[in-house]
Formats: structure tokens, sequence, C-alpha cells
């Protein structure tokens, strides 16, 4: 196999995995499911180990111990106890701090002797699943003991989970600090949505679908919808939202990432140079947001106490989650219209919109063709016809078409033809982070960010970041279990349009 070179096997090479932050939340609710879905799906190698690294006071036994007990808690689906003995047998523990010379050096050892062990041909990767001010130290301490040195065909890689940066400056100097001691090749910035089925199957159906493509455009396009809906709150998360809010915490990453794959041209080749380029040239085309714009073609909002429906007990306002300041101008919502200017779609405004607690979970591409341009059938009020790409929970496609009511009067119907991922494959949701894990281990960086596709995202919204810290909001001004406030309805009414109800 030449180094580096993503690997069209599905089961990845030998190597080891180190967690940095194996104590917290992701690995149990995340990480560890994801790789026992690997193990489940065949495609972990045998070749395999795990060092965990954190602060906490564990031993390698007690460490296995926990994981056995929490997993089953925190993981999204049930995880087989018979792939979690094989995996437990080649998880290590190292405790240590992270600005810690010497712990790099027990951290090395035990690599070291889970590479004889387990024989994993001095493979690696690094999961910096830990908070943002920890990447580029981390980088540093293990660039300096020698760990992501790539030799005599073995790698060495580090994911870099989200969010990168804080705005555009720091995201600058994280990406400059990394490859201080990473090539680019080396990186993995991670996109949790970027590794879901529903999210890969925007490129497949757009491209692989003849009778797709040629209607993709501003000749028969009207206007595009993508809604990143949750009905959690900020649940105990505070420490970190209220330093990022809806704006950087899902617009600048999972909802500008949808849009690039929506309005991207074909890519030559599915590989992470040609998607990469394309998808980068999307955020490019964006029309920059300004002070004027910012007015007439922004939202946004916080909740404030309410129900969601199907529950009638009251909800507590965001100012009285546990952790939130008592006046914070946090955004727990956010609505905008963007314009992509470019050949194909220059004029037709793209509507984004995020929250929390918000009436229903649903991610969902939607993208409204223009109206029948003669109307034959007079008398009835015909609308476009509706593509709704459905990336949860009902993950799925539907188009909406019209068709002839059965009898004797001319009548038409609007009805819907469905796939639905669960009904043709009989697959729930697919973790997105196992695909992503092994993609990493596979050198297959296609699904995960590059330097300049993240620093345009943050070119993007530092203008809206900006002009929110400078200009005080009113809030709470949306309930719990309302779709935002009602400025973001009135976003789309100024257009003749209106937010579909999902
Ligand atoms: C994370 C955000 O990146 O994505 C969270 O930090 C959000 O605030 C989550 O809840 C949504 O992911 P998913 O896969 O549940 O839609």
């Amino acid at each position: 196999m030449i180094p580096n070179h993503p690997d069209s096997n599905p089961t990845a090479a030998p190597c080891v995995m180190v967690i940095f932050g194996a104590t917290g939340d992701l690995t149990k609710r995340k990480l560890l499911p994801a790789i026992c879905n690997l193990a489940q799906d065949n495609l972990l190698p045998e070749q395999f180990a795990i060092v965990g690294f954190a602060t906490n006071d564990y031993t390698t036994e007690s460490f296995r111990k926990m994981l056995g007990e929490e997993i089953p808690k925190y993981a999204p689906a049930p995880v087989d106890l018979k792939f979690w003995k094989g995996i437990a047998e080649r998880i290590y523990y190292v405790r240590g701090d992270f600005q810690d010379t010497q712990a790099y050096q027990r951290l090395k050892e035990q690599i070291e002797q889970a590479d004889k062990l387990h024989n994993t041909l001095g493979n690696r990767f690094f999961y910096l699943a830990v908070a943002p001010r920890f990447f580029s130290p981390i980088a540093k301490k293990l660039g300096e003991c020698g760990l992501t040195k790539e030799e005599n065909g073995r790698w060495a890689r580090v994911i870099v989970e989200k969010p990168f940066g804080h705005d555009l400056e720091s995201a600058r100097q994280l990406n400059h600090e990394l490859r201080d001691v990473l090539t680019e090749n080396q990186i993995y910035r991670i996109d949790h949505y970027l590794g879901k089925e529903t999210v890969q199957n925007v490129m497949v159906f757009r491209f692989s679908n003849n009778i797709i493509e040629p209607l993709w455009n501003r000749n028969y396009v009207d206007h595009v919808q993508i809604t990143a809906a949750e009905t959690l709150g900020v649940e105990q998360r505070a420490a970190f939202y209220e330093t990022a809010g809806a704006t950087r915490d899902m617009i600048q990453s999972h909802v500008l990432q949808l849009t690039s794959l929506v309005a991207m041209e074909p890519p030559a080749a599915f590989d992470a140079t040609a998607v990469r380029n394309e998808k980068i040239k999307v955020l490019q085309s964006i029309r920059p947001f300004t002070e004027e714009n910012i007015r007439t073609d922004i939202v946004r909002g916080q909740y404030g106490p309410g129900s969601t429906p199907g529950n009638s007990s009251l909800l507590a306002g965001y100012r009285k989650e546990p952790g939130v300041a008592k006046e914070s101008t946090t955004e727990t919502f956010v609505a905008l219209r963007l314009q992509i200017d470019n050949w194909r779609w220059a004029g037709v405004p793209f509507y984004l919109r995020t929250g929390k607690r918000l009436p229903s979970r649903v991610s969902e591409i939607a993208i409204q063709f223009r109206r029948a341009p003669h109307l034959v059938f007079r008398g009835q009020d015909l609308s476009g016809n509706t593509l709704v790409l459905n990336v949860q929970p009902d993950e799925g496609i539907s188009i909406s078409f019209h068709a002839k009511l059965p009898g004797q009067e001319m009548q038409l119907k609007t009805v819907t033809m469905d796939f639905s991922y669960q009904k043709e494959f009989g697959a729930g949701e697919r973790s997105a982070y196992a695909t992503l894990i092994n993609d990493c281990m596979r050198g297959d960086a296609t699904l995960f960010d590059r330097a300049d596709g993240v620093e345009a995202a943050w070119a993007l919204v530092n203008p809206i970041l900006e002009w929110f810290a400078s200009h005080k909001p009113k809030f709470p001004n949306y309930a719990a279990g309302a779709w935002g406030p009602r400025e973001a309805d009135e976003l789309m009414e100024r257009d003749g349009r209106h937010w579909r109800k999902p």
C-alpha cells in the first residue's frame, strides 16, 4: 500500500488510536460505540489498539471497567457485548496532563508497547477530543516527542474535533500552529455531519442520476431551504454554548457544509482534492455579509420558557438553564438568507435556519422548484414541486408533484413519492463517527474539512458575529417549542415565500 494514499479496502490498516480527553463524554457517547460498530461491520483490523490519555485517575484496568459500564448507558444504539469484549482487551490508559512533557514520554512508551503487542506496524492516529484551547499545545508536544513523524511507510494522523477556532483569526492561527508540526495531509478536521449517510448521499443523488443534475440550477429552482432543528435545549453545555451560540455551533460548520454540498459543481472525482476544491468555490461565491444585508437577511433568537408539542410540561427559558448568564445575549436560533453569486445559482436565495428547543428534531434540505410556466389546468392553484432530502431522523428523499384526483372533474392534488432508508435498506441511523474514523484510518480525507475550507466558512460568518457582538438583541424572543421568532417567518414572507413545516 502507498502510504497516505486512500486505500479502497474498507477494512483499515493496522494502527493505534490514541484518544486525548479519553474520559470525557465523546469517548463513551460516540467514539467507542463507533469502534464497536466498525467491529460489528467487520471493518476493524485485527491489528488494532486504543490508548486513552487524560488527566483523570484511572489505570488501564479501571478505565476498561468504567467504559464497560458507561458505554451501554450512553451509546446511541445498543452495543453488542460480544464485540465490546474483544475491544476492551486492546484498550490502555495513560494518565497525564496535556502540557506535561513527562506524560508524553509515558504515552509514547505505552503506544510503542501496544504497537508491539498488537503488531500495528507503527501506524497511529490521535483523536483530540479535548477543549479547543488544547489542540495546538497537544500537537506541539506530539511533534516534540516524535510521535507525528511519518517514516518507512508508517503514518501518523490527527483528528481535530470542532469547534475549529472561535472566529476567522483564531482558525487561521490554529491552522498555522498545527502546520508547524503536521502536514495538511496529516490533519483531519472533523464535522460529523459529513459522515452521515444522508449527507454523503447528497452527492450520490446529484452526481449519479442524470435526470437530477440538469434541473439543479437557477432555471428550475426557485429557492433552497436548509433546516437543522433540535428539540433539545442547551442541556449541560452552557460553558461551551455561552461562548459559541447557534452561528458558531451550527451555521459555520454543519449548515454551511450542507449548503456547499447542495450548491457545488460536480467534482471530477470522488476524492479529497476534487470534492474539497468544489466545495470551497461555493463558500467563496456566497455574497459577503455587510452591515446592510445583515439587518435585512439575518434573524437571531433565543428561547424563553415554553413547551414542545406532545409535552405540556413547562420548559425553562435559555437564561434559566444551568450555567447560563441571567442577561445572556447568546443566540439559540438563527435564520438567514444567502445569495450565491455564480452562474448556477444567481438570483436563487438559500434560506438557512437552525435552533434549539424547536418543535421537532429535523435536518432537511428542501429544493423548491419553480411553478410550471403556463397553467393549462385553469382554476387550480399549482405550486412548484418540492424535493426534500431528509437528513434525519426520517432519513430519506421525497418529491412532491401534482396528480389528477380520480373522478369526472379535472381536479389536481399534490402527492409525494417517498424513498425511506429504513424501508429500503432496513438500516437505522448509522454512526457518522464510525464512517469518519474508518476514513481517517484509511487515509481518506474527502469527508473532512481542509484548512482553506474552514477559513472560508469563518470568513463568511465573521461579520455576522461582529455585528451580533456590537448590537444588543431583545431576548428572549421565541418560546421553547416554537419555530423561532416571528421575524424568521417575515424574512421569507417579504420574498413571498414561507418556511416548510417539517
Ligand atoms: C454539534 C453541536 O456539533 O452538533 C450541538 O455542537 C448539536 O450543539 C449537534 O446538538 C447536532 O448534531 P446531530 O448529529 O445530533 O444533529
